[in-house]
């Protein structure tokens, strides 16, 4: 097996370990933890009346928001067989088309088809990066958008320390972050680490139109909250101090 099928099986097998754990979490009208909203980004336009496509689709949840705005046809794919049986009980009373294969691999899904293509949570999970975008470049319409949200590519170097915040790595390698025991379920995983200008420039090299880059804040409730000092992978604490999400609106013009 090559490197990137390996790593593939090894996230396939670990996200359907540990896919009760997200069941409605990483959502929209979410972009992700104590990140803003949908309701305060207002990145989607009119959703009524279109076909929309969710890439990493989890749970189900972000489709049935989809479906509650009226969204005329509703595709997404997930590699997780595990996760797309929990999108299929999320999304038991719409007609949904959704497909059990890796972002990153041509499926023969429509091109030039969809008026959004987006994804909560799932980009930084690709092994292949240029391809996921190349694809998804093709799956739009022209004027169509796409709009995802992933990690601030500097969150996942950033520790702290009794509430001071330090690099445990360097921000220029792009390494593998490995997890031995996501979510306590004891199955390894991994993701590359990604710089902010990887992500653009993949983008761009895909043919998109950067519309809007958003370094997330917490929403406007939590912004005077008091936080507990925290150490935390997410906190407040640490929000409040550095965006937690990359939130992305890109165009094909
Ligand atoms: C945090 S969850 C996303 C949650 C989702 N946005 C929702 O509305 O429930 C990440 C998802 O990405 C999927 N995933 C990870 N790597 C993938 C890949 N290479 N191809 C397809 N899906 C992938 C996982 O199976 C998981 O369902």
């Amino acid at each position: 097996m090559k490197l990137t099928e390996e790593l593939l099986e090894k996230n396939r097998s670990g996200w359907n370990a540990v896919a009760h754990h997200f069941n409605g979490q990483d959502a929209l009208p979410g972009y992700g933890p104590y990140a803003q909203s949908e309701e305060e980004l207002q990145l989607f336009g009119e959703i009524a009346s279109k076909k929309v496509l969710d890439i990493g689709f989890g749970s189900g949840h972000s489709l049935k928001y989809m479906a509650e705005k009226g969204a005329a046809e509703l595709w997404g794919v997930d590699f997780s067989e595990e996760q797309k049986g929990i999108a299929e009980i999320t999304l038991q009373d719409h007609l949904t088309h959704l497909f059990c294969a890796p972002m990153e691999t041509e499926i023969g899904l429509p091109k030039a088809y969809f008026d959004y293509v987006y994804s909560i949570y799932a980009i930084g999970w690709t092994t292949d990066l240029p391809a996921t975008f190349q694809l998804i470049y093709s799956y739009l319409k022209v004027g169509g958008s796409f709009i995802f949200s992933w990690d601030h590519p500097l969150y996942p170097h950033m520790k702290s320390e009794d509430g001071r915040f330090y690099l445990d790595a360097s921000y220029q390698e792009e390494g593998m972050l490995q997890f031995d025991n996501f979510k306590g379920e004891n199955k390894p995983m991994a993701f590359q680490r990604r710089k902010m200008s990887t992500y653009l420039n993949a983008l761009i090299t895909a043919g998109f139109t950067i519309e809007r880059v958003i370094e997330s804040d917490v929403p406007a409730d939590l912004k005077d909250v008091k936080a507990e000092q925290s150490d935390g992978y997410y906190s407040l604490y640490k929000a409040q101090r550095f965006p937690a999400a990359m939130i992305i609106k890109a165009v094909k013009k």
